[in-house]
């Protein structure tokens, strides 16, 4: 798969995603899922979405024990999505129970891609709350080389983070990378942002962007900027 820009979907309805998708008449634009979405609406959002045309990334992020996550694997996988994750922290077992469930009988499956340290844990919360007392990109790069020895395609990451990890598990090892904002936008709860130019300069596979899009005056223009910088 080349590069593409993930619309961040993050609505509580579907008829806000809906409103939102039927302002794009040509491209049908790769969309992201997240819990917001899916635990409002159920997996029938997800079959609604795709009979429309677009590629899905689920983004419900599991994590618990091996044979639950295969199991519960097995059944996004039948909902045909295109790339869906879960926490590195759920061991390498987990990752690869998770990789096992996702495998249809034909031999395909979704991108399976690894969230490492959630952006929001900084140094300080992850000594204090998760006792892990390793420099913070350190955890990161290990979480990311865990899910590469899992057999998984790649990571969630910062943009600033994608270089390294492109060094440290290859190149081909995807990096999906939010926090993208434009040049002249509104930066909002975002901490380390990136331009999708940048972001493409610096090796990101995929950019997932919301707010710059979804509250965006012209939705379908911000998204076309997000593509000519990132993609074309
Ligand atoms: O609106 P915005 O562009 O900030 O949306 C970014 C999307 O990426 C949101 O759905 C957010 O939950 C998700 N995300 C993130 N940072 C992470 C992981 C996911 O912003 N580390």
């Amino acid at each position: 798969m080349g590069k593409d820009v993930i619309i961040a979907c993050d609505f509580d309805s579907a008829e806000k995603t809906f409103a939102f998708l039927d302002k794009f008449t040509g491209k049908k634009p790769f969309v992201k899922i997240g819990m917001e979405l899916y635990y409002a609406e159920g997996p029938s959002i997800v079959r609604e979405i795709k009979k429309r045309g677009h590629k899905i990334f689920l983004d419900l992020k599991l994590h618990d024990i091996p044979n639950t996550v295969k199991k519960s694997m097995a059944v996004l996988s039948r909902l045909d999505v295109d790339m869906t994750n879960l926490h590195a922290a759920g061991t390498i077992r987990m990752m690869e129970g998770a990789l096992e469930g996702l495998t249809r009988p034909d031999g395909t499956r979704p991108l399976l891609i690894a969230v490492t340290q959630l952006t929001s844990t900084d140094q300080e919360s992850m000594e204090k709350d998760l006792l892990i007392e390793k420099p913070i990109a350190d955890v990161v790069m290990h979480y990311a080389h865990n899910a590469k020895l899992a057999g998984l395609d790649g990571v969630v990451c910062s943009p600033l983070e994608a270089g390294k990890v492109h060094e440290t598990c290859g190149e081909k090892f995807l990096t999906v990378t939010p926090g993208v904002r434009f040049a002249d936008g509104d930066i909002g709860d975002q901490k380390r942002v990136m331009t999708p130019a940048e972001a493409k300069k610096i090796g990101s596979d995929y950019i997932v962007v919301g707010r710059p899009i979804t509250a965006a005056e012209d939705p379908v223009a911000a998204y076309e900027r997000c593509v000519r910088e990132f993609v074309d």
